[in-house]
């Protein structure tokens, strides 16, 4: 595999293009709004320069890395000759069942279709295509460059080929892959969107203020960043989407959102995107 298309240029997106290149694949990276294109160079441009202070790239690296990355706001042309697309765009079933009817027309019969989806049915997303065997979860941690997992999520019609495939490239990254089935959440936000619910739950009902939240679950825990902030980073409508998938993925009053997050959503408070969540930025 050489040419990777990358669908969406938000938090997730730019990130993923970024290791693509680092890697030395061609990237092309697709969104619908211009600006957000235009916004992930200079983010990738930012992360470069930091990587080129920390030593793990050289100066000379910086301009062929980004080199290698196109920007298309037309899907079609960013994908027509993909050997592996990751859509990595809004968190949304409807959004992502039409994306992968569009990729399935446009790409090679060849092309595996990978979703970096926190949450939603691998399965259901490749029913929308003829082509459900190659298709595939393919889920980085925020941020990409630096976070080592990546959760391959095999779904229902997923072939061995395709999930080997997925697997090796992984690898390539410098990342290591871990393989789980296909249900709600998948194994990372099953586990861990509970918790930031709990953590909010924790602010509504008064039990704590936002610091001290935090700072119980990093010292006491050991965790690197408290739940709050983490969700902030994550986006605040990300983590509300997730909870609805696990909450009606398995009919559990457990995973129900916190009215709390629903209403900063609904407030536009998105975290660390919309310079505002449980903290400012
Ligand atoms: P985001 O909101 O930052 O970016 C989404 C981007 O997708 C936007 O730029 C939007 O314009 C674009 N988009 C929407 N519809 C499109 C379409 N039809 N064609 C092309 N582009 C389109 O979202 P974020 O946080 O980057 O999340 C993307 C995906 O990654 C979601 O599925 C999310 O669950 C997943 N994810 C997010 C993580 C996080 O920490 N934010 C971590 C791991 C996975």
């Amino acid at each position: 595999m050489q040419r990777i298309s990358v669908i969406g240029s938000g938090t997730m997106g730019n990130g993923i293009a970024h290791v693509f290149a680092q890697y030395g694949f061609d990237v092309a990276l697709v969104d619908i709004r211009e600006t957000a294109l235009t916004q992930s160079l200079e983010t990738i441009a930012n992360n470069l320069d930091r990587q080129i202070k920390k030593g793990i790239i050289a100066i000379a690296d910086k301009e062929n890395i980004l080199s290698r990355i196109t920007t298309h706001t037309d899907v079609g042309a960013g994908v027509h000759a993909a050997d592996l697309v990751v859509e990595a765009a809004t968190e949304n079933e409807q959004v992502k069942r039409s994306l992968f009817e569009q990729l399935d027309k446009y790409c090679p019969k060849q092309t595996i279709l990978a979703s970096n989806t926190s949450s939603i049915s691998i399965t259901k997303i490749a029913a929308a295509t003829q082509r459900p065997d190659r298709v595939v979860g393919m889920h980085f941690m925020n941020p990409v460059p630096l976070m080592k997992l990546v959760e391959v999520i095999n779904g229902y019609s997923t072939s061995a080929d395709t999930t080997n495939k997925v697997l090796a490239l992984s690898k390539q990254l410098d990342k290591v892959p871990v393989k789980v089935n296909d249900y709600p959440g998948f194994v990372a936000n099953r586990i861990l969107m509970p918790m930031i619910n709990e953590a909010i739950y924790a602010i509504y009902e008064g039990i704590a203020d936002v610091e001290a939240v935090d700072t119980v679950m990093k010292l006491g825990m050991a965790h690197p960043m408290g739940p709050l902030q983490l969700a902030d980073f994550i986006g605040l409508d990300v983590c509300l989407s997730i909870l609805q998938v696990l909450h009606n993925g398995f009919g559990n009053p457990k995973y129900a959102p916190c009215p709390l997050l629903a209403n900063m959503v609904a407030a536009g408070k998105l975290g660390k995107k919309s310079g505002q969540g449980f903290y400012t930025y």
